[in-house]
């Protein structure tokens, strides 16, 4: 049962619990301008809100590229004052309100505005051919799409450093023992392990886990005591679910759980 819409920028498949979002402008290396934006949040809210899809997987058209970058030919005439008047790209803060886990698969360059597409993500799984940096410095301008705010929190202050102003890429191997990435698989396996990972998220309660996802998220947000007492109260409530209580007999009864998402 698989349903496809059809957008301009990019392609979107449901099917098996997971919801994919494809960047799709390959004479651009999947270049993100705004309406690609426009459409990855638009995409991403749609399939949150559909109860089949269970976590929403990006990834890039082909084998070259996940997105190498924001589009330079949209940005190459553009003066402050337009892109403080459109807020260039400040449509991207639109995607920490999906609940359901995202996983970025990348396959190829993540590039510039490509690497902090994947950093919005909440996973990111890579191929063996993946390749990671942030080369806005050689353009004249810095990361504009949370580049220099998530890459620290990845990978910490002197590898982002050396990544932002020195331009170093990091393989996927390299973005793997530096933290950014949390599993490395060949290109031809990217999109089963992400599927995959899909379906294991699938098969358990979709509340605990957006409970585990927002506790998680809200780490880069508040201190550690905040945290704490966050997690506290969203483990607490946690036994009002149907789900727990299935979970631990499960667990007694050496059996399956089944989850009812309530
Ligand atoms: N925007 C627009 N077009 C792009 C692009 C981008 N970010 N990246 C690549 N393309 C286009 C190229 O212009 C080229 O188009 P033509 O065939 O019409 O000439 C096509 O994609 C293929 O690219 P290349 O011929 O350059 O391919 P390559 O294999 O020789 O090199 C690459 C690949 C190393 C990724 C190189 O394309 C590259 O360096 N791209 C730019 C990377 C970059 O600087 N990204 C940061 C953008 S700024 C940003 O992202 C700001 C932000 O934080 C919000």
């Amino acid at each position: 049962d698989e349903t496809t819409i059809h957008y301009r920028t990019i392609n979107v498949t449901a099917a098996d619990a997971a919801g994919t979002i494809t960047i799709c402008r390959p004479k651009a290396l999947n270049a993100i301008n705004t309406l690609a934006m426009e459409e990855i949040v638009h995409a991403a809210h749609a399939l949150d809100k559909r109860p089949d899809v269970k976590a929403i997987v990006i990834t890039g058209d082909g084998t070259k590229a996940f997105a190498a970058g924001a589009d330079i030919m949209e940005m190459a005439g553009q003066t402050y004052d337009e892109a403080y008047h459109k807020r260039f790209m400040e449509g991207w803060t639109g995607l920490a309100a999906v609940r359901k886990p995202i996983i970025a698969a990348v396959n190829g360059y993540a590039l510039g505005g490509g690497c902090e597409v994947a950093m919005m993500a909440d996973i990111i799984i890579a191929s063996e051919n993946a390749m990671f940096g942030q080369p806005e410095v050689n353009l004249g301008v810095i990361p504009g799409m949370g580049g220099t705010q998530r890459l620290i929190r990845a990978i910490g202050k002197s590898k982002a450093m050396d990544v932002i102003l020195c331009g170093v890429r990091l393989t996927a191997a390299e973005a793997h023992t530096a933290g950014l990435v949390s599993r490395v698989v060949s290109l031809n396996q990217l999109m089963p392990e992400a599927r995959s990972m899909a379906r294991n998220i699938a098969s358990l309660s979709s509340i605990a886990i957006a409970k585990a996802k927002d506790c998680i998220n809200r780490a880069y947000e508040i201190p550690l005591s905040e945290g704490l007492r966050y997690e506290q109260r969203e483990f607490w409530s946690a036994f009002a679910l149907e789900d727990q209580y299935e979970g631990m007999q499960a667990f007694l009864e050496k059996r399956q759980a089944s989850f009812k998402d309530k």
